[in-house]
């Protein structure tokens, strides 16, 4: 009787200096994924060999894409290695928190932007685009919000930080999470699906409208996004939550808002094989055909579950990357592909996930790196 760990440990390692060259050989996945309930996509025979030294932003600009990654001042200013190897592969960067309200308003009265404004230096000095998120969320917010924000003073406060900040970095950010994640269908008891938010609560489904219009009215010049999560697989929340924030962005459009692109978070889970191309295709034409842009904001993959042996790891989390992208950069009105992290000792996933991001801790690429970076060979020029 077969022992399924010792054929698996016997063919990782095979794989293992296979993997080492991006190529791969036969592998055990099957035998990894036997005895489980959903079995993985790891496509065994798969290839993720990379042709030639070209950085990920080199490849993406080549198709007309932009690729980049969030992160925080407080990384770059201490990881040189990781801020060398953030300048080589991004186009964009993406403030992770550094723009967030609990960061830039330690009291009502105060706007500290030390931070995005040494973000935004970083960015121009390295020829980077700069972009900002979100000036509105329900999450994130400083301790004294919820003492000192009412129905009364909600719309001022809306109005004041976004005029603010959206004018402060006018001119510098490519582009805003003007509202973010402002649908929940798994927990909205609404039929719009909207997610029970301070902002909703005060002010009503109006304040998705003021705050574009705000953002609009402060930077003319910047692309403002509608952002949101769940919207990648095939399952009950993934439908409802693409049809909910469809039926919001044709709303917004119907009013003449100035919403100018969606933006997918893509989250993935290695685990989560219910992802159904064209489901997925025609979800991204509808957004098209409203004349919207699109942009992968925040990708990344979760790697809860699977096999201990990275070598294994790294290949069915590659599989996730470029199965996905494959997809959505069919569709030519995605501009952007902004991963959650560049690195797993940054990764916002380290309670769930070891080996979510394309370098690892050490700062070394990883078969995601060649995913992502296939994904743009092949993707279609803008
Ligand atoms: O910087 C402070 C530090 O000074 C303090 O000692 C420490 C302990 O309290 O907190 C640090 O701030 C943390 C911050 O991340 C920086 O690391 C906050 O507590 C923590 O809440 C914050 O979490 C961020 C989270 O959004 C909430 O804002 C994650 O890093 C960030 O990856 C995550 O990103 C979100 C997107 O904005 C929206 N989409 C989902 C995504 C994942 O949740």
């Amino acid at each position: 009787m077969f022992n399924h760990q010792s054929i698996a440990r016997r063919h990782a390692i095979k794989l293992g200096l296979a993997g080492l060259l991006g190529m791969t050989t036969v592998t055990t996945t099957e035998a990894i994924n036997r005895g489980r309930q959903t079995p993985l996509r790891s496509h065994p025979k798969r290839d993720f060999t990379v042709v030639g030294q070209a950085s990920l932003k080199q490849r993406a600009a080549a198709k007309g894409l932009i690729f980049g990654a969030a992160t925080e001042q407080r990384i770059l200013l201490t990881n040189t290695q990781f801020a060398n190897t953030f300048v080589k592969d991004c186009g964009m960067l993406v403030a992770e928190n550094d723009l967030k309200w609990f960061t830039i308003r330690s009291n009502p009265h105060i706007f500290d932007f030390t931070k995005g404004d040494w973000l935004a230096k970083f960015a121009r000095t390295h020829g980077m685009l700069f972009r900002g998120t979100p000036l509105v969320w329900e999450l994130g917010l400083p301790r004294w919000f919820k003492k000192k924000v009412n129905h009364k003073n909600a719309e001022r406060f809306l109005v004041e930080h976004i005029t603010k900040v959206a004018k402060h970095y006018a001119g510098i950010v490519h582009s805003w999470d003007v509202v973010n994640e402002a649908i929940a269908v798994s927990r909205s008891k609404r039929s719009d699906g909207l997610s029970r938010s301070p902002w909703l609560e005060f002010l009503g489904e109006g304040y998705i409208e003021l705050a574009f219009r705000t953002a609009a009215k402060a930077d003319p010049k910047a692309m403002l996004v509608y952002n949101d999560r769940w919207l990648d697989y095939d399952t009950p929340v993934g439908n409802a939550q693409r049809a909910a924030v469809l039926k919001l962005l044709e709303r917004l459009k119907s009013k003449k808002i100035p919403v100018h692109a969606l933006g997918i978070q893509a989250h993935l889970k290695a685990r989560e094989t219910r992802f159904n191309a064209e489901k997925m295709r025609g979800f991204l034409k509808d957004v098209a055909s409203l004349g919207l842009k699109i942009l992968i904001t925040e990708l990344d993959v979760q790697d809860e579950g699977l096999p201990a042996d990275s070598m294994v790891r790294d290949r069915i989390i590659a599989a996730a990357y470029e199965d996905y992208l494959s997809v959505v950069l069919d569709e030519k009105a995605v501009i952007a592909v902004l991963t959650w992290g560049l690195s797993d000792r940054y990764t916002w996933l380290s309670r769930t996930s070891k080996r979510p991001l394309l370098y690892d801790s050490y700062f070394q690429r990883k078969l995601a790196w060649n995913a992502i970076a296939r994904a743009f060979e092949q993707a279609p020029k803008r």
